[in-house]
């Protein structure tokens, strides 16, 4: 339903107080079917009556944004550690954001957040950076409340139309990506509390009605007031 203003989700009276809304993110390689169903996801949070954002990262539309966007369009060349710290400066500039928006009721509905830009930037296997590093700008920002990993073979995924001309859309990058994302399973750290796998292998029906069943629950209990500040993502141990 479009509003005027053209916000596909415009606010709504909501039936019960709500504490706060959450925070949920969609992470997954090129092609894993992110944007199918980040949207869907908002279209079936909305139908249900729940206030809902839809974003997503890189934001291209900022000043960083558009150096990012040049970058990965080959336009620009800069150093790795550069453009990692540009990919969490554009996170940061949305930070405070996402906060208001959390504590006005929003339920915000994310595509790629900090995950997506360590697991690439360590992806590119340059010795000197780190997924440790490449993770520690992103201390601070809003922590999600879950995090969804559409879990696709790099093979699979280039199957759906083939790659663009990207930057990271290489078959050997992608299959280093997928392998660092499950990796943060096995972690023990906070990401293997907030990281659920869905297999991205099957219908879009299938997909969008497993992401269901592991965000709705959140969403209805972070509503109702069962954790009342967003977290903020925090340290790893020295020397990860
Ligand atoms: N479950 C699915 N099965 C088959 N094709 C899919 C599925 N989900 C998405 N697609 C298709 O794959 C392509 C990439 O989907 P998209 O949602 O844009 O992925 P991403 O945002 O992760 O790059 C699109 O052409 C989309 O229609
Ligand atoms: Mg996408």
């Amino acid at each position: 339903m479009a509003s005027l203003s053209g916000d596909p989700y415009p606010y709504q009276q909501q039936a019960r107080p709500v504490s706060r809304g959450a925070f949920i993110v969609v992470e997954g390689l090129d092609r894993a079917g992110k944007t199918t169903q980040v949207k869907r996801l908002c279209d079936s949070l909305y139908a249900q009556g729940h206030n809902v954002k839809m974003i997503r990262f890189p934001d291209r539309t900022t000043p960083v944004g558009k150096m990012i966007d040049g970058y990965l369009q080959s336009k620009a060349q800069l150093d790795d550690h550069s453009i990692h710290l540009l990919f969490s400066a554009n996170r940061w500039e949305k930070a405070a954001w996402i906060k208001g928006q959390i504590s006005q009721g929003y339920t915000i509905i994310c595509d790629r957040y900090y995950y997506s830009g360590m697991v690439y930037s360590a992806a590119k296997q340059n010795p000197a950076l780190s997924l440790g590093w490449a993770r520690s700008p992103d201390v601070g920002l809003p922590r999600p409340d879950r995090m969804i990993f559409l879990d696709l073979d790099a093979k699979e995924a280039e199957a759906r139309g083939g790659y663009g001309e990207e930057k990271y859309e290489k078959r050997s990058m992608q299959e280093r990506v997928r392998e660092l994302f499950l990796g943060l399973l096995l972690k023990g750290e906070e990401e293997s509390t907030d990281m659920v796998v869905v297999d991205a292998g099957q219908s879009v029906e299938h997909v969008a009605h497993a992401i269901w069943k592991e965000t709705s629950g959140v969403v209805q209990s972070v509503e109702s007031g069962s954790r009342k500040q967003i977290g903020t993502v925090g340290p790893w141990p020295e020397g990860q």
